[in-house]
């Protein structure tokens, strides 16, 4: 059975949004373990946008489930990765102007950039997943570098309309998770999963781990509202 990695980042992206104390990320993720997460995973970028230093070292002391850290291979994020040493680390590209992680890692592109991130990860400790494309030349590459893990990224089978086209990138998806297992790496895959759409990618031979954000979070929102207004009128009255 896949394990499910809740992805908080989008609770801190409203306290950003007034650059205040609430919702705090820290809180949502003790919430998020009483639901039953196998882990909480969270993207300390390189602008901040969203996840900051403090609730990365707050969680580190806090969280009870896996703690997974998204990561580009940076040099001042790998170092607080080193000194925080979280359960995981998933290497991911990074672009300041895009709205999420929009594809993989190029592992076979940058070879030694990634090796030296991997390197000084294992070093401290912390085992390490690569978020890529379900793309057999980036997984062959991945498996030269003795990563424990390779997070597949659904967000073309996301995105692919119901029928056909989805039914394509399912199959891609499986051919590429069988070289992961094939590889010895641990499966993980994520990136746009929706209620809708994350039972067939669940239930993939061998997955061992799904990390979701946007559609929970969403979700969360929307099952939580009427409650909230509630107590505010009652507070008003
Ligand atoms: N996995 C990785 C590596 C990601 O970068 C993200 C987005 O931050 C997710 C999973 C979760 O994606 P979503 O928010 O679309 O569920």
């Amino acid at each position: 059975m896949a394990e499910l990695g809740v992805n908080i980042d989008h609770v801190a992206t409203i306290r950003q949004a007034r650059r205040t104390y609430e919702p705090d990320p820290v809180w949502a993720a003790a919430l998020v373990e009483l639901g039953g997460a196998d882990g909480i995973t969270i993207h300390l970028r390189e602008d901040r946008r969203h996840i900051q230093d403090r609730d990365l070292r707050i969680l580190r002391e806090t969280v009870c489930v896996k703690l997974n850290l998204e990561m580009a291979c940076d040099e001042q994020v790998t170092q607080i990765a080193c000194e925080v040493r979280p359960d995981q680390a998933t290497l991911v590209p990074e672009r300041r102007e895009e709205v999420t992680t929009e594809g993989g890692l190029d592992v076979a592109g940058q070879l030694d950039r990634v090796r030296q991130s991997v390197e000084r990860l294992h070093g401290a400790g912390v085992p390490v997943s690569l978020f890529l494309d379900p793309d057999l030349r980036q997984i062959e590459a991945a498996a030269k570098l003795g990563v424990e893990a390779v997070e597949l990224h659904t967000g073309r089978y996301s995105l692919a309309r119901p029928g056909q086209d989805q039914a394509r990138q399912l199959e891609i998806l499986k051919q590429a998770a069988a070289a992961v297992s094939a590889s010895g790496r641990a499966l993980h895959a994520g990136h746009g999963l929706t209620y809708r759409n994350v039972v067939p990618v669940a239930t993939i031979d061998r997955m061992h781990e799904l990390n979701i954000g946007h559609s929970i979070i969403a979700r969360a929102v929307m099952v939580g509202i009427e409650r909230a207004v509630r107590e505010m009128k009652n507070l008003v009255a």
